[in-house]
């Protein structure tokens, strides 16, 4: 296992989309504006199919469609794409979508090196279809997560959240957007504190600025609010 490596100007990402993309190019746009320094070195799908695949190739990113099919098992999969990743050499592996469980091996490999975002106030609703239950629980503040991936489902330190109140004609999909449109600016401030060498993981923990966090940083943007 290698050091996450923030003394280079951009950090190269690779991420792991397989899906509509849409953090994939809020990430591709903070990139362009400069207001992230990193570099999309490559787009990996599980889905051959991914509009995600068709933002990158819109970018001029190199993409790469693994198919589970293709492979006998789990660990025979998340070998190759390990390989497949390193050889992009990311400083920061982002998962934006990646709707595949990942293994030991893989996760330990990329320990302190690799994120996700979920649709979620963590540790509440870990797992799928966030917006249903959370509508269907009468929720009234949900949010998203942005978190390093370890070993537990979901379940890594939290780096990073942002609260999105529930309306009262809120439906799936208008939350869900809703959502969304706040994960767009949450996924790339937190990359960016990673690439600013501000945040890393220690043991269990997330450190920022030098201090171990006993909760994730809350963002509180008004559009979230409103
Ligand atoms: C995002 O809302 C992300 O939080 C969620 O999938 C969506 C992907 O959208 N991730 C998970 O549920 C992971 N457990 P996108 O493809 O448009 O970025």
């Amino acid at each position: 296992m290698s050091s996450l490596n923030t003394t280079q100007r951009n950090l190269p990402l690779v991420v792991l989309v397989s899906g509509a993309g849409t953090n994939l190019q809020a990430i591709l746009e903070a990139c362009a504006q400069g207001s992230l320094p990193a570099t999309v070195e490559a787009v990996i799908s599980d889905r051959g199919t991914a509009p995600a695949l068709q933002r990158a190739a819109a970018a001029g990113i190199t993409t790469h469609v693994l198919q589970p099919q293709d492979y006998p098992d789990r660990a025979s999969y998340d070998r190759v794409l390990a390989l497949l990743i390193d050889s992009h050499a990311p400083g920061l592996v982002v998962l934006a979508g990646f709707m595949r469980i990942l293994n030991d091996a893989f996760v330990q490999h990329y320990r302190g090196r690799m994120v996700n975002i979920h649709p979620a106030l963590l540790p509440k609703y870990r797992g799928l279809r966030t917006h249903r239950r959370v509508l269907a629980a009468g929720e009234r503040e949900p949010g998203s997560s942005v978190q390093f991936v370890t070993r537990e489902l979901d379940g890594g330190p939290v780096i990073a959240q942002s609260k999105v109140p529930v309306r009262m004609d809120d439906t799936e999909r208008s939350l869900t957007a809703r959502v969304q449109a706040c994960e767009h600016r949450l996924y790339p401030q937190v990359i960016r504190w990673i690439a600013e060498g501000r945040v890393r993981l220690a043991d269990e923990s997330v450190v920022f600025d030098g201090a171990r966090r006993r909760s994730p940083v809350i963002m509180d943007w008004d559009e979230t609010t409103s």
